[in-house]
């Protein structure tokens, strides 16, 4: 086998079919064949590493350079995205090769961290990644938000094709980038196949000048579904415009659908709302995404309690070793360090789970991520406490 990475021309001949294969319905015909070389545009920026044998391609698989937030500071992270063997080619080892090649190289170019959207996370879990939570769907009937319509709210709200808004819209996604933990973007590239998109509207509240919530939506049809896509909300008030938008269509459908963070209580947002909240999880059509950290070293800086501790990460070919995490300036120094005592033994995914916030030290034991003393559990609750991180970026 032989894997290289495949400059941006060779992608509609090499990638496109493997791709066209795995992620679409195929045979494919003239006008999707069509559509699909034409969004090649959309992965111009990625890395993407092909496996051939013989100079046959196999498999290919992507990274896309994006950035997260962690903890308060952003950092460049690699969306892997687009694994896909030939049928005939799988359970050969192809897309482990390609996914081992492609961190390290995103690792190497500097990526902090990886997230994914997996096909099967134990898959991903053997390469260290951890699950992040998967937003929820909440879906309730216009008309139990009439009151909230007569409400009087400080703020204006514009509603127009995406097309039009889409400036202003990535402009509030990098400000929610910079405040919030675990939200991610994608490089300007990708995200103009939103700007491009014909099929959705776009719902933006402001106030005091500043677009304080957003969402981008469809509607299905008469007396069908208003379904929105991430409900962007920088503070209550830009909630409560966004619902005050979605009541005005109480004579129009049947039922409006938002996808919401984890964390978010749909059952507290109004008075009367009748709600309903879900979050399915399946695979391959409906996975919780995965994230984790690609060089330990370069988190040195996150805000953080006065606690030391001595790790050993185990059987990692990106971060495996000792380190000693110190807090006790109240920012984090890293210290890769051979001959350091270990406190605590991890697994990159379970010292990835600690990083979000998505595991406690306990949860970390239980999951069979490490060993953690009780002393050395209590100190690494104080440098990562738990926070729930919201993803957003969808690739
Ligand atoms: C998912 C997909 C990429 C896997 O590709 P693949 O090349 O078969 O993957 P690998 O061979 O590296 O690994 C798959 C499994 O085969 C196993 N395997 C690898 N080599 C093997 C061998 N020689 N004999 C038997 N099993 C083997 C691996 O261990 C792995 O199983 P495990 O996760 O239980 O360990 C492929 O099935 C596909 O293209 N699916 C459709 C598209 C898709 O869903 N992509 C992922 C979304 S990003």
């Amino acid at each position: 086998m032989e894997i290289r990475e495949l400059s941006a021309d060779e992608r509609p001949e090499i990638s496109l079919p493997i791709q066209a294969y795995a992620f679409q319905a195929s045979p494919a015909d003239d006008r999707l064949a069509e559509t699909l070389r034409n969004n090649q545009q959309y992965y111009a920026g990625n890395v993407t590493l092909v496996a051939e044998e013989d100079g046959v391609p196999l498999a290919d698989a992507s990274a896309i350079p994006m950035r997260q937030n962690v903890r308060g500071i952003v950092f460049p992270m690699a969306g892997i995205a687009g694994v896909a063997t030939l049928p005939l080619a799988r359970r050969r080892g192809y897309a482990r090769a390609l996914v081992t090649q492609l961190l390290g190289q995103m690792r190497d170019a500097g990526h902090v961290l990886s997230a994914l959207y997996p096909f099967r996370p134990s898959f991903y879990q053997r390469f260290g990644f951890v699950g992040l939570p998967r937003t929820r769907t909440v879906r309730f009937p216009p008309e139990c938000l009439t009151d909230l319509m007569r409400a009087e709210l400080p703020g204006e709200v514009t509603c127009e094709p995406a097309k039009a808004g889409y400036p202003a819209y990535r402009e509030f996604t990098q400000r929610l980038l910079r405040e919030q933990h675990g939200f991610s973007v994608l490089p300007d590239y990708r995200t103009m196949e939103l700007r491009d998109a014909r099929d959705r509207w776009l719902v933006m509240a402001q106030a005091d000048g500043e677009v304080i919530a957003a969402t981008t939506y469809r509607i299905t049809g008469h007396a069908g579904v208003l379904a929105a896509d991430d409900m962007l909300t920088a503070n209550p008030l830009g909630r409560a415009l966004l619902l005050q938008f979605f009541a005005r269509h109480v004579d129009q459908v049947r039922e409006v659908e938002v996808q919401v963070p984890a964390g978010e209580l749909p059952e507290l947002w109004a008075t009367d709302l009748t709600a309903v909240t879900q979050a399915k999880t399946s695979f391959p059509d409906s996975p919780a995404p995965m994230a984790r950290v690609l060089s330990l070293t370069s988190l040195a800086g996150l805000p953080t309690s006065p606690e030391r501790v001595t790790v050993e990460i185990t059987s990692d070919p990106y971060i495996g070793g000792r380190y000693v995490l110190d807090g006790r300036s109240g920012s984090l120094e890293i210290t890769h360090d051979a001959a350091a005592g270990t406190g605590a033994t991890l697994t990159a995914a379970g010292l990835s789970g600690l990083v979000y916030g998505v595991l406690d030290p306990d949860e970390v034991v239980v999951r069979g991520f490490g060993d953690i003393p009780r002393d050395t559990a209590a100190a690494l609750r104080g440098l990562f406490p738990r926070r729930q991180p919201y993803l957003f970026a969808r690739f």
